[in-house]
């Protein structure tokens, strides 16, 4: 599974302890930026990485910013994109079964570096269960062409 990851500031150290799990659990993966600690948008992250996803090169997208809202709300513009901000284990794995989410979103402002880490490691690991939940899906879709994002 090849992860496309990213954050603000608001979000960069806890993207760092994310990547630091990834390579310990062989992830292939991208960083998309911020690389240091100096103030960036985090609508120019949330697309990067969106668009990453959505184009197929990557399967899956790991964002944070300091909330984990404004970088979602980026992300969740780009048409495909089905971004889930989670702060719990539940949320992170209904997320993958009920949402097909394709991109996870973390706080690092508001959720402790331990328990991202369990929920990154259930978003990843966590298989869309399809049937009902999939004609959700394909709603969600029509919305999309319906104001004609795709
Ligand atoms: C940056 O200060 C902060 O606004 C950002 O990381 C995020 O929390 C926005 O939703």
């Amino acid at each position: 599974m090849k992860i496309a990851i990213g954050s603000d500031h608001g979000g960069f150290i806890l993207k760092n302890e994310i990547i630091k799990l990834l390579k310990q659990r062989g992830y292939e993966f991208r960083d998309f930026g911020c690389f240091t600690t100096e103030a960036v948008d985090y609508p120019d992250i949330g697309q990067a990485v969106g668009e990453a996803v959505v184009s197929g090169e990557y399967d899956r997208g790991i964002i944070c910013c300091g909330t984990g809202i404004g970088i979602s709300i980026s992300a969740n513009k780009v048409p495909g994109v089905r971004a889930a901000l989670c702060g719990d284990c539940f949320s992170a794995k209904a997320s993958r079964e009920h949402n097909d989410a394709n991109v996870l979103s973390l706080g690092e402002r508001v959720t402790g570096v331990e328990l991202a880490k369990m929920i990154v490691d259930i978003w990843l690991t966590t298989e869309f269960s399809g049937g009902r939940h999939g004609s959700r899906i394909e709603k969600i879709k029509a919305i999309e062409t319906k104001y004609n994002k795709i």
